[in-house]
């Protein structure tokens, strides 16, 4: 993308459909595409661009659909490929764009490519997958065996041996997830012949889930092991491996080459560094659009990982987002978000839920929306939905939750009370909660028995409420995006950070030409005095804020100030 011509997608904002937990329009308790269709106005109204769809295939849903046993069907509990039709042409009817989920690092253990992998070690797609032999001087199964000593991302090891054959298979994710290997050249023609199909149907791009771990060094060797874990750390041996970027250059000439329509590729990439970022994203090598990155989602971690939450130092915050926003400023393109599906509720995790939960849900959407890069809305997110009150392990669904669970109180000794306090804050079922439309029985989600229980404040936090009120964290959200589709400096200005070392005041400024756009927000429950008002610019117009007119040179509970300076 050059300044000169930017790409369509740098005005655009992107809002998530989880679907199972979105809208459920049969009454069997799943979101479906039913839902997504009834509520297509609603999103239109709101101004998002485009949708991305979690994964609707055909899925055993073990890990919510991210584990496929076929692509190019969709799973009947969220409908027909004829219902996705209709779908997409109601998306595009109302302008907007429609991004699938692309699961292709690995598949469901029930995909027919992996039941063919496994039924024996001379079939053909044996290759399709990372089979190996018991460690040498270990028997298959014995505690120690497995080919490399790789923790999976959902607890336990990477690899579970298959009895049939005696060997092992890689699995980054669940057991059921066995991953592909992309070092076989009909693994990545069959990837890309099914990508070809969905946009010949007419979808507009991937989301392309875990894509920086798809080349993995073929040695597999072990990593090191965490303190305080079970299990050693492989990603340095898949983590933007040795061939990734061939993999993803040859997918482009594959699949997007010679297409004229405005399509959109992210590259959802754990761990991708600053560096590997501009390479993925710089427009002349034609690798994805823009990255979906996590370091600032890492930030409130200790060393202990997910799950050894610390709460957040907003410095670390300022220091990584403008590292980053320096990093991409003249090549690249970064993914602004703060929520998806495997997210906890910001406004629960970064804000004040409870005293303040429209001022500080909208500060963090302004704070986010005010960068440059894409932003993405996660179903809820435009409601102020927090994270939910449970109350014991049998309320999670999430196997990676669930998984921790077990082994944090089994084998690494944490004690139930700890482990459940760290699943409510950081759980990925707080975002998975059913979206909260009314104050109907199950919050108008369905008429029948949702399938993970909807939070309990929707008789308060809900659509309809949020909508009607003086305080509408929908209404703040659709004045943002306007003001992303309706300004250049927002699109493309010049990022700068001020006061770079202030504790809870979060200040920057976005310049294009004359143009001059000013964020100041009070990332704290107390009142702020601001530090300098001259280098506030006087006193410049109020664009948009989420109290009345205030003080000039004093901010009030997560308040926020966009301003202009012309
Ligand atoms: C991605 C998805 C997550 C899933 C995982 C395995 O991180 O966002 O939901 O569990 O990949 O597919």
């Amino acid at each position: 993308m050059s300044i000169d011509q930017p790409a369509w997608w740098t005005s655009a904002v992107v809002y998530q459909v989880y679907p199972r937990s979105f809208a459920d329009s049969n009454g069997d308790g799943m979101g479906d595409l039913g839902g997504v269709l009834g509520k297509l106005d609603y999103l239109a109204e709101l101004g998002v661009d485009v949708l991305w769809l979690s994964p609707i295939y055909e899925s055993p849903q073990h890990d919510n659909g991210y584990d496929i046993s076929n692509y190019q069907e969709i799973d009947p509990v969220f409908g027909t490929l004829e219902e996705f039709d209709t779908l997409l042409a109601g998306v595009h009817e109302r302008g907007m764009k429609l991004v699938m989920d692309l699961v292709v690092n690995h598949t469901s253990n029930r995909h027919p490519w992996f039941i063919e992998s496994a039924s024996s070690r001379e079939n053909p797609k044996r290759d399709w997958y990372w089979w190996r032999d018991a460690r040498e001087g270990f028997a298959p199964g014995e505690r120690g065996a497995e080919p490399a000593n790789w923790g999976s991302a959902f607890s336990g090891p990477a690899w579970t041996l298959d009895p049939t054959s005696g060997q092992y298979y890689l699995h980054l994710f669940a057991p059921e997830q066995p991953d592909l290997n992309w070092e076989n050249r009909e693994v990545r023609g069959a990837v890309y012949s099914m990508m070809n199909w969905w946009l010949d149907r007419g979808v507009d791009g991937f989301r392309m889930d875990v894509v920086n771990f798809l080349s993995k060094n073929p040695a597999l060797p072990d990593g090191t092991v965490p303190a305080g874990q079970l299990w050693g750390d492989g990603s340095p041996h898949f983590l933007s491996g040795p061939r990734i970027h061939e993999f993803l250059s040859e997918m482009a000439l594959a699949v997007f080459d010679g297409r004229d329509a405005d399509l959109i590729t992210v590259g959802e990439m754990p761990g991708v560094t600053i560096e590997d970022a501009k390479l993925f994203t710089d427009p002349a090598r034609r690798e994805v659009d823009m990255v979906f990155q996590f370091e600032h989602v890492s930030l409130d971690q200790g060393p202990g990982g997910k799950w050894d939450y610390r709460g957040l130092d907003l410095l670390d915050l300022k220091t990584s987002w403008n590292r980053w926003q320096k990093g991409l400023a003249e090549t690249g393109w970064n993914s602004l978000y703060l929520n998806n599906h495997d997210q906890p509720r910001l406004v629960s995790r970064f804000g004040d839920d409870a005293g303040f939960r429209y001022e500080s849900a909208t500060l963090w959407a302004a704070l986010l929306h005010l960068h440059r890069g894409t932003p993405y809305i996660y179903q809820g997110e435009e409601l102020g939905m927090t994270n939910v009150p449970f109350t014991s392990v049998d309320d999670f669904q999430d196997l990676e939750s669930v998984n921790w669970f077990r082994e944090a109180t089994t084998e690494l000794g944490v004690t139930e009370s700890a482990a459940l306090a760290a699943l409510r804050i950081m759980s990925r079922d707080n975002a998975r909660t059913p979206v909260q439309w009314s104050d109907a029985p199950h919050a108008g989600f369905t008429s029948g028995t949702p399938w993970l229980a909807v939070n309990p404040n929707y008789t308060t936090v809900n659509a309809d409420a949020d909508r009607a009120s003086e305080k509408s964290v929908y209404r703040f959200y659709q004045q943002l995006i306007a003001l992303r589709h309706d300004n250049e400096v927002v699109r493309l200005g010049r990022f700068e950070m001020q006061q770079e070392d202030h504790p809870t005041l979060y200040a920057f400024t976005r310049t294009l030409g004359a143009q001059v756009i000013r964020v100041l927000g009070n990332v704290s429950g107390n009142e702020l005095v601001l530090p300098d008002l001259q280098e506030t610019g006087g006193s410049p117009g109020l664009v948009l804020g989420n109290y009345d007119a205030g003080s000039p040179d004093r901010l009030r509970p997560w308040e926020v100030r966009i301003l202009e300076s012309n």
